[in-house]
């Protein structure tokens, strides 16, 4: 099939490059001329595993290709995917401004009886408003389809290849199936509902898991209080099948560009249709308090921050990307320069786009040698491997104290048990100190 794809984000780069892959010819299309022209040559504009392989590949085999020209990308599709961005509006609401731009745009160019897709998140009855815009732009029939992304970043092109499964909501059932067909290759679990409850199943799912995460964070803060240990508590409820093991992992919050936004977006939707959907409340304000987790215990233990070392191991949002929307690393790395205590940082791949948030009001190791060199404390924010693979007893002797924040429970206690000194703080379980008075 002939397929453009709106925007070039991670959303719309792993649905063109995965769709390509499966025999597709994809057009993908941006407005941004420095993305395309890299993208043409190959290269990925974003950190993702697996992406660049399968980008270069099917570019060179000239079924991927990228344009900035709306013209040239819309006017042999016969299935436009729509997967620019929608962030969060000031009043927490999604803004659409991208979204209505790009139903302009495509109006005039489409083809007689092309299907437009949305696979961008978007709020309740959204689907009806871009319809409403291209029908008053254009005489030519089309149709719509709402087909919400599940995808996550760090493992964006094996969660495409092997959803969990995909929504198709729409109302004309030939479209629906059009687009069942395109994704028949995958052979992955298709459901096809409504369009309104297609663009509600991604939101409840979003704001399903980020409660999960903040529910998890909770008992592991009660964890602590009572001397549990939440590695084992969630692994006790993860075996009961209608909990679930997925999505138990404690630690210093959500962050990302996805549920934070998400969340306020429906809490927002219940908000304008009367229903007070207090949990999401909830969610919310425990994740605040929980990134801010890790700073806490350090003024309690350390009691000043001033003119400390602090060395933050990790600042993306999660492993495997370099995205810093909503990590918890910005509200840590503020908290604590505004206590002016000395910030050094290392990340394996998002130094660069920690910067562009951060400034100079931290400093950026090339290694985790140099940021935990003479550190009065370590924060592990971000589980990376190279981080778990550490060995502690060389990490603790480098300090100036050996003491560590583990945010993301990254060790055991055999771990921290084989260190001569050491105090190891991590989230729901017991601390463990050694070696010192
Ligand atoms: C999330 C969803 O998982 C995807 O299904 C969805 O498609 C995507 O949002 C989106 O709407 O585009 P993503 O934001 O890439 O994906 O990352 P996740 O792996 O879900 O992690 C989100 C945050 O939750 C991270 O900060 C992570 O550290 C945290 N998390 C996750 C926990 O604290 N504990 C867990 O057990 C799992």
């Amino acid at each position: 099939m002939k397929i453009a794809v709106l925007g070039t984000g991670y959303v719309g780069l792993s649905t063109g490059v995965c769709l390509s892959e499966i025999g597709h010819h994809v057009m993908c299309i941006d407005i941004d001329e420095q993305k395309i022209n890299k993208l043409r040559q190959g290269i990925s504009p974003i950190y993702e595993p697996g992406l660049e392989s399968l980008l270069s590949k099917n570019n060179a085999a000239g079924t991927l290709q990228f344009t900035t020209s709306h013209q040239e990308g819309i006017k042999n599709a016969e299935i436009i995917i729509i997967a620019v961005g929608t962030p969060q509006g000031d009043d927490g609401s999604a803004d659409l401004s991208f979204l209505v731009q790009a139903a302009k745009d495509i109006s005039p160019l489409l083809k007689h009886d092309a299907i437009v897709v949305i696979k961008s998140t978007v709020p309740v009855g959204t689907n009806d408003l871009v319809k409403s815009i291209i029908s008053s732009h254009t005489n030519t029939p089309f149709k719509m389809v709402s087909n919400p992304e599940f995808l996550r970043q760090g493992s964006a092109i094996k969660d495409t290849m092997k959803a969990d499964r995909i929504i198709i909501g729409a109302e004309d059932s030939a479209a629906a199936l059009k687009i069942k067909e395109m994704y028949r290759p995958l052979n992955v679990p298709i459901l096809m509902t409504n369009v309104r409850s297609a663009e509600m199943i991604k939101y409840a799912s979003n704001a399903f898991l980020a409660t999960k995460i903040s529910f998890i964070n909770e008992v592991a803060n009660l964890c602590e209080a009572v001397g549990a240990n939440i590695i084992d508590v969630a692994n006790g409820m993860g075996k009961d099948k209608r909990i679930g093991e997925a999505f138990l992992q404690a630690g210093i919050g959500y962050g990302g560009s996805c549920f934070p936004k998400d969340v306020k977006a429906l809490l927002h939707t219940a908000g304008l249709h009367g229903v007070n959907f207090s949990l999401l409340k909830e969610t919310i304000a425990i994740n605040d308090a929980q990134q801010k987790l890790l700073f806490t215990k350090a003024r309690i233990r350390l009691n000043q921050l001033k003119d400390k070392k602090i060395a933050m191991l990790g600042l993306s949002f999660k492993p495997e990307t370099d995205d810093m929307r909503e990590a918890p690393s910005i509200k840590i790395a503020r908290l604590l320069s505004q206590e002016k205590a000395k910030v050094v940082a290392y990340d394996p791949v998002a130094k660069e786009n920690a910067r562009r948030i951060l400034g100079d009001t931290i400093e950026y190791a090339r290694s985790v040698d140099e940021a935990v060199e003479n550190a009065d404390a370590v924060f592990i924010v971000t589980e990376w491997s190279e981080f778990k693979q550490l060995d502690l007893s060389e990490v603790t002797k480098q300090m100036k104290q050996p003491i560590i924040f583990d945010g993301r429970n990254c060790f055991n206690e055999d771990q921290i048990r084989a260190c001569s000194k050491i105090e190891y703080y991590p989230v729901g379980k017991p601390s463990i100190v050694i070696g010192l008075e």
